[in-house]
C-alpha cells in the first residue's frame, strides 16, 4: 500500500484525494492517511501532492517509518 508521510501535516492540501479511484485517502485530522486495505497501488496520488508526502510502502525514507502505523492504525 501507499503511505502518507508527515510532511502532509500541515498542508493537507487534499490533490490525492481528487485522483484517488479507491477514495480510499482520509482526514486524520493533523494529516491524510491511506487505508491499506483499500489501496491498489495505483501511484495516482504521488504526483498529486504538491510536497511529494506520499510513498510505496516499501520506499518510506527511513525518518518516516513511523508513518506506515500512523496510515494503518487509523483504520483499526
Ligand atoms: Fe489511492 Fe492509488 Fe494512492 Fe492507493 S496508490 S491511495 S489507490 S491513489
Ligand atoms: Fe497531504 Fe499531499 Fe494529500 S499534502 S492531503 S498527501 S496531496
Amino acid at each position: 500500500a501507499y503511505v502518507i508521510t508527515s510532511g502532509c501535516a500541515g498542508v493537507k492540501d487534499a490533490a490525492c484525494t481528487q485522483v484517488c479511484p479507491q477514495d480510499c485517502i482520509h482526514d486524520a485530522g493533523n494529516q491524510f492517511v491511506i487505508d491499506p486495505d483499500e489501496c491498489i497501488d495505483c501511484g495516482a496520488c504521488v504526483p498529486a501532492c504538491p510536497v511529494g508526502a506520499v510513498y510505496p510502502e516499501e520506499d518510506v525514507p527511513h525518518d518516516q517509518r513511523a508513518s506506515i502505523a500512523r496510515n494503518r492504525d487509523f483504520f483499526l
